[in-house]
């Protein structure tokens, strides 16, 4: 069975370390694995319009943000397919067949949309469409066959709700689909990492992130003002590393080979975490190697970027290609699921047969 990747992003804003960590820097180790027949990525702008339907403007004016930091993370167009969820009139016609298939109390159960309602103050008016993209999601994912999705630790209910629709969808209309495995990042920090305040999640709207297409400057100073431990005063206090922004940055980001280049006085991340726990170890020192860690990551992204801000209409040329490709897989599946469905009744020489034989006789 070929191997094929799906995943994708909603474009509300422009993407951050947390996206890279999380998925994107993933993703493109992935593409470049050569384990995988088919790598699809998605910017998922109808997901977007279904709490944005008052702002479409600010997903239009995001698409072109996220395909940047995609291709200066280096998700390469030759080996992947980036395409535009709207794009692709396929996906809603699955989500049409696909709600059938799922309960209004599976879908109220679903936690990421549980607490999205709640941050959104939604509560009384969630919007349908709201409510339903885990469904949406499922039919990004089986349009296009994926076996493997990779997504932060926030997806995984929307993995569970997919699976779940592909096993009912196959075991009423026989074997169609096929069940996605997800792939979370092995490194625990990666997982979720919080904002530059501390705060759990990194958001645009709590102004703590540090974006992929920040100035070198930008983010020394977003890194430079981290919240650390509060009770560190002094350099000579003991200090706190779990929960600590600025350790759980590093746990994402450092490897062996900083520390030979940086900070040499210390031979790993352990060694760093010791001190700062024993105190004598200042915050300024420690953020300034965080730095230096995330520079020389965010550098090159940083400057493939401004390459490709110099040819903006290629960029939409790609999504176009994509969007195109994409859209043939996704019409190939969604006939064999009409097929499956035996709603395809003007191909279906029997049933015409049948009905003819019916009213003869
Ligand atoms: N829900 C994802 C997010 O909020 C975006 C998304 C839409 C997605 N469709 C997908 C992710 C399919 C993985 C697979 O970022």
């Amino acid at each position: 069975m070929s191997k094929i990747i799906l995943t994708g992003d909603r474009p509300t804003g422009k993407l951050h370390v947390g996206h890279y960590v999380g998925s994107l820097k993933g993703r493109v180790q992935l593409q470049n694995s050569g384990k995988y027949d088919e790598v699809f990525i998605m910017i998922a702008d109808a997901q977007a319009l279904t709490d944005n339907a008052d702002n479409p403007e600010k997903v239009r004016q995001n698409i072109i943000e996220v395909a940047l930091d995609y291709l200066s993370c280096g998700l390469d167009p030759v080996k992947s397919t980036l395409l535009i969820q709207s794009q692709i009139p396929e996906l809603c016609e699955l989500s049409f067949y696909y709600m059938n298939l799922v309960t209004v109390s599976r879908l109220q159960r679903n936690p990421t949309v549980k607490s999205e309602i709640q941050m959104r103050n939604f509560e009384a008016s969630i919007p349908v469409g709201f409510f339903t993209y885990p469904i949406s999601q499922a039919a990004d994912i089986t349009a296009f066959k994926a076996t493997t999705v990779p997504v932060g630790e926030d997806q995984l209910p929307m993995l569970e709700q997919t699976k779940e629709i592909v096993r009912k969808f196959n075991s009423i209309y026989g074997e169609t689909l096929v069940e996605p495995e997800v792939l979370l990042p092995s490194n625990q920090a990666c997982l979720r990492l919080p904002g530059i305040d501390g705060k759990a999640k990194m958001s645009k709207s709590l102004n703590n992130c540090i974006y992929l297409s920040d100035s070198a400057d930008d983010v020394k100073k977003k890194i430079m003002n981290m919240f650390t431990d509060p009770n560190h005063l002094k350099v000579s206090d003991p200090g706190k590393v779990d929960g600590n922004p600025v350790f759980i940055y590093l746990d994402a980001f450092c490897q062996e080979h900083h520390f030979e280049e940086f900070l040499p006085e210390y031979a790993n991340l352990d060694e760093l975490k010791a001190h700062y726990t024993r105190g004598g170890l200042g915050d300024v020192k420690v953020k300034r190697f965080l730095n230096e860690v995330i520079q020389e990551e965010l550098e090159p992204i940083r400057k493939r970027r401004k390459e490709y801000e110099k040819d903006i209409p290629a960029i939409y040329e790609i999504l176009k290609k994509g969007s195109e490709k994409a859209e043939e897989v996704a019409a190939k599946t969604l006939s064999e699921v009409k097929s499956a469905m035996k709603i395809n009744y003007f191909d279906d020489a029997e049933l015409i047969r049948e009905q003819a034989e019916r009213f003869q006789s």
